[in-house]
């Protein structure tokens, strides 16, 4: 039996594809970049994402090509892509951020016609639907992450079309995944618990505080330090994990780890209890987009009712305080990516957007907000008198059409 094949099975009864367990998305994200895309290759992404996600590209040999973005949620603008852009690029990666779904029938239609692959970023997604259909069967590829999900630390799926493909990227992965050691597995299986332990008996600000103090968190900013010498001298190795694991690894050592029976169980048991996280988010989803602070793209979605994000968008002005605030309350907001990827790390690693002014906005005024906590960040946003931000030009235009989207109507908080 392939490694994590109880896993992969629960994955495909899930969202009917074949599905190849990982330790981590961005392991997945490595294998799908490194199977679809020859080294040189130009990759569309959105500026709006994670740096690991950046450092994996660049570890898979690939030149990041940053898209413009809708205002409202940060993914990929298919209709502000310039048609030079698009001959130009070889490959498109999705981001659907904090679930929000990227404007997958597009880009799908777009990179058939190019004959390019399409390769979709579901780590914040598992629970998002395009007219039904679930986003990750959508592209040639797909990614997810149980780290986002069911408070898991650990855990992924590559998922793709067909089995011999998968079977392909399972001897892939296999040579990628570094030797089970018991302490690691022993670590991998006790930091959830302890995070929940620490939610439960209300020690997430002196906890937090002690650990930046102690400068214990892998990240001084919401970028990790980029250190672009070294970067410029591991691209003499790419594509390689190893050059750029100091990258790629930060915030899950383990993304490599081949994880033991210990950790799959509590994987397995994890994943079993996935619809009722779903169906908790979506609670949260429900309460958060009805605030003045939602972004317009989440309200009135006819029929489907909320989506069961990772993370709701709110729009925010004086975010980086109101972050700060929000620690007092006992939430960390955690996974900002501010500022944008081309602002970040420059032209020498990654190929500017034409337009970043929406991807700019977007990330300063972006709060992510847990739905699990949203009545806590409700009342905390109150409390601190959040205001709600527009974007400059918001008074006259209208979010930019997605699957998701109708016109929004402000509400109070
Ligand atoms: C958009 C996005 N994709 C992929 C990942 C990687 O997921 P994992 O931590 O499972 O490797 C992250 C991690 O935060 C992410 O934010």
């Amino acid at each position: 039996m392939p490694y994590g094949s109880r896993l992969a099975a629960m994955m495909t009864r899930r969202i009917g594809r074949e599905c190849v367990y990982t330790p981590s998305a961005r392991l997945a994200l490595y294998l799908a970049l490194r199977r679809w895309c020859r080294p040189g290759a130009r990759v569309l992404m959105s500026p709006v994402n994670d740096d690991v996600i950046l450092f994996v590209v660049l570890a898979a040999g690939l030149r990041p090509v940053q898209a413009p973005v809708s205002q409202w949620d940060g993914n990929i603008d298919p209709a502000a892509v310039p048609e030079s852009t698009w001959r130009d690029v070889d490959a498109v990666l999705t981001t659907n951020l904090y679930g929000m779904p990227d404007r997958v029938v597009e880009l799908r239609r777009r990179c058939d016609e190019l004959g390019i692959p399409l390769i979709e970023d579901a780590a914040h997604a598992i629970g998002t639907h395009v007219d039904g259909q679930p986003i990750g069967t959508f592209g040639t590829a797909a990614a997810f992450s149980l780290s986002k999900h069911v408070a898991a630390m650990a855990g992924g799926f590559l998922v793709v079309e067909d089995a011999r493909t998968r079977r392909e990227l399972e001897l892939l992965r296999d040579d990628l995944l570094t030797p089970r050691r018991l302490r690691d597995d022993l670590s991998t299986t006790l930091r959830p618990l302890a995070r929940s332990a620490v939610r439960t008996l209300h020690l997430v600000r002196p906890v937090w505080r002690t650990m930046q103090r102690l400068r214990l968190l892998e990240r001084d900013d919401f970028r990790m330090a980029l250190h672009a010498p070294r970067l410029a001298g591991s691209a003499r190795h790419a594509p390689s994990l190893a050059a750029y694991e100091p990258w790629v690894r930060v915030d899950l050592h383990g993304f490599r780890s081949r994880h033991g029976a210990l950790v799959r169980g509590q994987l397995e048991l994890r994943m079993a209890l996935l619809d009722g996280d779903l169906a908790r988010r979506r609670a949260g989803v429900s309460l958060l987009s009805g605030t003045a602070w939602a972004t317009p793209a989440l309200r009135g979605r006819a029929g489907d009712g909320p989506p069961s994000l990772f993370r709701v968008p709110l729009l925010v002005h004086d975010r980086d305080a109101l972050l700060e605030r929000l620690v007092d309350h006992g939430v960390v907001a955690g996974y900002v990516y501010d500022p944008p990827l081309d602002d970040y790390a420059g032209a020498e690693f990654v190929e500017p957007s034409p337009d970043p002014t929406a991807a700019r906005w977007f990330a300063a005024h972006t709060l992510p907000a847990d739905p699990l906590l949203a009545r806590r960040i409700a009342a905390a946003l109150t409390k601190e008198r959040a205001t709600a931000a527009h974007p400059p030009l918001s008074a006259t235009q209208v979010p930019a059409p997605d699957p998701t989207t109708t016109l929004p109507t402000p509400l109070g908080p």
